[in-house]
């Protein structure tokens, strides 16, 4: 085997092309495909155009991840991953760029309906499933946008500005749920950058969190064409450029090693990663299932639909009343958002063919997709409802409103389906509304006119006959929001700092994105995350937690005639004084089957990472000792039942100087008592201090002690403050162990 020269090595760590890795057979270096996801296979033909979007192999177009998040249910992820390996395998493809798990934190986001959820435990867990299920098959997954790539405008640009505490609770969790449960072969960077630096660059992103905090042992691959300068992106940890060749990047690297400002190791690192990753791909073409993928994608589409609202139980429809089937995407589906994750679907199921075969049904388009005037078209769905028994009326988003590149400007519906639905709730009181869309779309101002309403979100290939089945009563609807529909764009939390400027965005809301702000602040959203509607009912006795907090339990049954499926939200709350944190936060998610009549206990698993936040000072997780609430949630803001549980901290005082605050001093098992104690003979209350503490809390300690009447010198202060830090209390850091 020929040894690689350093130009070789320089090339290898770009892409040989578009979509492929570079290859040396005389150096027994093979190459791999990479192909565009998750919810299902973007492979481009050759002699498409370059970035495929034209024109790529079909594929199943599962329902993409806004819908699927509904579902709640990792299992269903993991089946889904593990096809879209099938049929990357069949297609010799080796790595599927996806899953997306950035965080939604504006319903503006044009890509959120790559994305699960604003909150990161539902995207972690279902990326994670996601991702076991892909590389079961061996083929792998590469997490993406690694990270703080939540808007799409100035995406190349834009510094995303944001704090530690909210990066490390909100922001990465997701990634590092992936990375350190099923080891990702790699994980992709995103354009933008973060707090300054290019996602590229940042090498603390990419190794010190990435690699050195969570193991990561596979390879980063830049987004494509996220790289700005070559050389600093190798240094900083990422490894193969995509897409190439790039000449430019090979000469950068060659003369940044010959000028001794990188070392050829941190070349031989890249190359080291990039054989690992080419080598762990095994994919040899194998045929897949074609049907048998069909009816997931349908299966799929049945768990992400969400019924928000069924006033008289409106649905399910009986096959014995007439339907008037309105609106042009009853007939023409918009299965999934634009740009590089769209899929050619092997086949589409049409709701109004699989309506029209069960029931008697009338259709009218009742829009136009183009600029015309649609009065015409409503005139006559108008017509149509007000003969028929009752009238499902489907609206949504234009494609263009939805595609990576570009974010929304607005969470309204056009108008002209908003005429629609205003004009045919009018005529026939039994309208049921279902929605197409991949962001959330604001229900206002019809919302309370209908009594029914479906979020059908996109559903990929078997959407329409999943949708006609549940209107049917065929199958019970078990969808969930994976993310908050707000009453008004203005009202949601990242609405004044969205989408920044060209250079830069202020992530102002901090963690408060989502739930987190709506609940903490009481602001009614029009449906809370985690809210959906079944036609069965449940109910949840026998709230319980054990002691050590690590195990909920609550028993669920089915108390209505059919057989449906719930999920349980764990929420911990709690006050946790030392920093402000959320109300609630989901911390852990069940769903559940049951059949008419049938109870079962739910059990839910917490760790001590459950009750901690990302405290700043230590630069380490923190557990404050005291009381939380366990919450037990059929929304964010329908709590079914409540316990509480004592947690003892993890008892790490933060590391104190003469500018720390006095409560940091009080906190610290050394100098807290003393410094209550000088507090309490200063005070004029018979209270032990009580009422000073409350004034002085928030001051430098220096400046209180230099207060006329503190009996406190600098050299005894410096004293106490030597103890206070070598004096760390160990007695409760064995207290929670990770697992
Ligand atoms: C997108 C990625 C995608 C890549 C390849 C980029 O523009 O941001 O999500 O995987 O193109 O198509």
């Amino acid at each position: 085997m020929t040894p690689l020269t350093l130009a070789q090595k320089a090339a290898l760590l770009a892409g040989g092309g578009f979509w492929n890795t570079l290859a040396y057979p005389e150096a027994d270096i093979g190459s791999i495909i990479l192909a565009d996801g998750p919810h299902g296979l973007r492979r481009p033909i050759r002699g498409g155009d370059e970035l495929g979007l034209a024109d790529s192999v079909p594929a199943t177009c599962f329902p993409p991840s806004a819908g699927v998040a509904s579902s709640f249910n990792p299992a269903l992820l993991e089946r889904l991953g593990r096809a879209v390996g099938e049929e990357a395998r069949a297609n010799s493809v080796g790595l599927i760029l996806g899953p997306g798990v950035n965080i939604k934190r504006s319903p503006l986001c044009g890509r959120n309906f790559e994305y699960y959820s604003e909150d990161p435990l539902v995207s972690g867990e279902l990326g994670a499933a996601w991702v076991r299920g892909l590389q079961s098959t061996g083929v792998g997954a590469s997490a993406k946008h690694f990270a703080g790539n939540n808007q799409e405008t100035n995406r190349m640009t834009v510094s995303a500005q944001i704090d530690e505490r909210t990066l490390r609770e909100i922001y990465l969790p997701a990634f590092e749920t992936i990375v350190t449960r099923e080891q990702p072969w790699a994980v992709t960077c995103s354009y933008n950058k973060v707090n300054g630096t290019f996602s590229s660059e940042n090498h603390w992103l990419l190794t010190t969190v990435l690699r050195e905090e969570w193991g990561f042992d596979g390879a980063v691959v830049s987004d494509w064409g996220a790289v700005d300068d070559r050389v600093k992106a190798l240094a900083a940890g990422t490894d193969l450029e995509m897409p190439g060749p790039q000449d430019g990047s090979e000469r950068d690297i060659v003369s940044a090693v010959r000028a001794g400002e990188i070392s050829e190791l941190d070349v031989d690192r890249s190359v080291a990663r990039i054989k690992t990753l080419v080598s762990r791909s095994n994919a040899k073409a194998t045929p897949y299932d074609e049907t048998e993928h069909h009816e997931l994608a349908y299966e799929a589409a049945l768990e992400s639909v969400v019924l928000l609202r069924n006033e008289n139980d409106l649905l399910p429809l009986s096959t014995d009343q007439s339907i008037a089937v309105i609106g042009a995407f009853a007939q023409h589906p918009r299965l999934q958002g634009s740009g590089s994750s769209q899929v050619i679907p092997t086949r589409v199921d049409s709701v109004l063919e699989s309506l029209s075969v069960r029931a008697t049904v009338g259709f009218a388009p009742g829009y136009s997709f183009g600029l015309s005037d649609d009065t015409g078209l409503r005139a006559e769905a108008v017509e149509l409802a007000a003969s028929h028994d009752v009238a499902v009326v489907f609206v949504g988003l234009p494609d263009a409103d939805e595609t990576e590149g570009q974010d929304r400007e607005h969470i309204e519906l056009p108008p002209s389906h908003v005429a629609l639905i205003a004009a045919v709730a009018k005529v026939n009181p039994k309208t049921v509304v279902v929605l197409t869309n991949g962001g959330v779309v604001s229900l206002e101002p019809w919302h309370d006119s209908v009594p029914a309403i479906l979020e059908a979100w996109l559903l990929g290939q078997a959407g329409g006959s999943a949708v006609a089945d549940i209107l049917l009563g065929a199958v019970n609807p078990s969808g969930h929001l994976a993310e908050t529909i707000p009453k008004r764009l203005s009202d949601t939390p990242s609405f004044l700092n969205f989408p920044g400027d060209r250079d830069s965005v202020r992530y102002g809301e901090g963690m408060f994105v989502g739930y987190r702000y709506y609940e903490t602040v009481d602001v009614a959203p029009r449906y809370p995350f985690g809210h959906g509607l079944s036609y069965t009912t449940f109910e949840w006795t026998d709230f319980g937690i054990t002691r050590d907090g690590r195990v909920a339990t609550v028993t669920v049954t089915n108390t209505g005639d059919r057989a449906g499926a719930d999920v349980v939200q764990l929420y911990v709350g709690g006050s946790r004084k030392a920093v402000r944190s959320p109300l609630r936060e989901l911390r852990a998610f069940r769903k559940v089957w049951l059949e008419p009549g049938e109870s079962t206990t739910v059990t839910l698993g917490l760790t001590w990472r459950s009750f901690a936040y990302w405290d700043i000072a230590t630069s380490r997780w923190q557990v404050t000792a005291g009381q939380y609430g366990i919450e037990f949630g059929r929304s964010s803001h329908d709590i079914a039942g409540s316990v509480k549980v004592t947690m003892q901290g993890t008892g790490e005082p933060k590391p104190l100087d003469f500018d720390s605050p006095v409560s940091d001093w009080l906190d610290n098992p050394v100098s807290g008592p003393v410094i209550r104690r000088i507090l309490a003979a200063n005070s004029d209350a018979n209270d032990g201090g009580a009422s000073v503490i409350d004034r002085v809390s928030a001051m430098p300690m220096l400046r209180l002690m230099r207060l006329p009447g503190v009996t406190m010198s600098e050299t005894q202060l410096t004293r106490l403050l030597k103890l206070a830090n070598n004096n760390v209390v160990e007695k409760f850091a064995g207290m929670f162990s990770r697992n």
